[in-house]
């Protein structure tokens, strides 16, 4: 069964729910982010879940903030469940591989992207203008091809129903100021970089990925939010990959071609067909197996 929202019964207030995840808050600097089981395409949340994405997502993220704890501080406090306040140890059933205790900070309002690779709405800013987010590119490059160096491409970070909208690193600036825009510039290519090679040994290709950032009290750059996950990645086998065309990704790509191939697309209250589900759900665990290298036994 896909957990599609949590229930705590008035234990902890739930000061927000995401497309996918609910947000309760534990005190003032402390939250609980549990991930839920909803899958959103084009924005939009679909009626019935994937069982266990939002466990997958949560053990995901919770390896690649190991793996990236040297390039900057995160928010992550635990993914253990028994740390959690006694009033919700009841509904660990709710809870368990799905959490995690975060420090509260404020958010930048930037979507730091970084792609290593043309694709998506790059590859179509691309062939039309030869730019990405306004940034003039080499001429002559290919679908999916790599770029010379990874870049720094943000978009706004769009409130629950809009979307956000690819922008120029200068326009962050003005959004953000420019010492953290130049600071969470250079974290996300560092951040990329750190990952794309760790996963190039796990034979996957992170073709781009998007980080979010907060502030804390001294003004300091926290890693937020869950990071390097197929919800905020494009992941692609390394074995079939080939220039020149578009990849089948570790993601919602089954889901995707389904809506539009039904004419769903962009519509509410959609409900997938039970195999879409499942195929969907064997791509999250394909991706957690061949990057962490352990088996989802769950
Ligand atoms: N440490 C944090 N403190 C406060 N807010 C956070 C923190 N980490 C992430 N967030 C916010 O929590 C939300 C995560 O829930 P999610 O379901 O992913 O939402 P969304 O639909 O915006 O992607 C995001 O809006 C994100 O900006
Ligand atoms: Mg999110």
């Amino acid at each position: 069964m896909a957990l599609t929202a949590t229930n705590l019964e008035g234990t902890l207030p739930l000061i927000a729910k995401g497309k996918v995840r609910d947000i309760y808050s534990i005190d003032d600097s402390t939250l609980l982010f549990v991930a839920t089981d909803r899958i959103s395409a084009y924005d939009v949340i679909m009626k019935n879940g994937i069982p266990d994405k939002g466990k997958l997502l949560t053990q995901i993220s919770k390896f690649w903030f190991s793996i990236l704890g040297d390039v900057c501080p995160n928010h992550l406090i635990t993914c253990d469940i028994s740390s959690l306040p006694e009033s919700v140890q009841t509904y660990k059933d709710q809870l368990q591989d799905r959490s995690m205790l975060v420090r509260k900070y404020k958010i930048l309002p930037i979507e730091a992207i970084v792609r290593g690779y043309l694709t998506g709405s790059a590859w179509k800013e691309y062939k039309k203008t030869g730019t990405v987010h306004g940034i003039k590119i080499r001429a002559g490059m290919q679908e999916s091809e790599a770029f010379d160096t990874p870049i720094y491409t943000p978009s706004t970070k769009a409130d629950l129903g809009d979307h956000d909208e690819n922008i120029h690193p200068d326009e962050a600036v003005k959004i953000v100021g420019e010492e953290n825009a130049k600071k969470i510039a250079d974290l996300a290519l560092k951040l990329y970089i750190k990952a794309k090679d760790y996963a190039a040994t796990r034979g996957i290709i992170i073709a781009d990925t998007k980080f979010e950032f907060g502030v804390d009290e001294s003004g300091n750059i926290v890693l937020v939010d869950e990071v390097l996950t197929p919800d905020s990645s494009r992941f692609w086998r390394a074995d079939a990959y080939a220039v020149g065309t578009g990849q089948d990704s570790y993601d919602k790509q089954f889901l995707r071609n389904w809506l539009t191939s039904s004419g769903l697309a962009y519509k509410d209250d959609v409900e997938m067909p039970a195999d879409i589900a499942i195929k969907t759900k064997d791509k999250y665990v394909e991706a957690f197996e061949q990057l962490t290298g352990s088996r989802w036994t769950n």
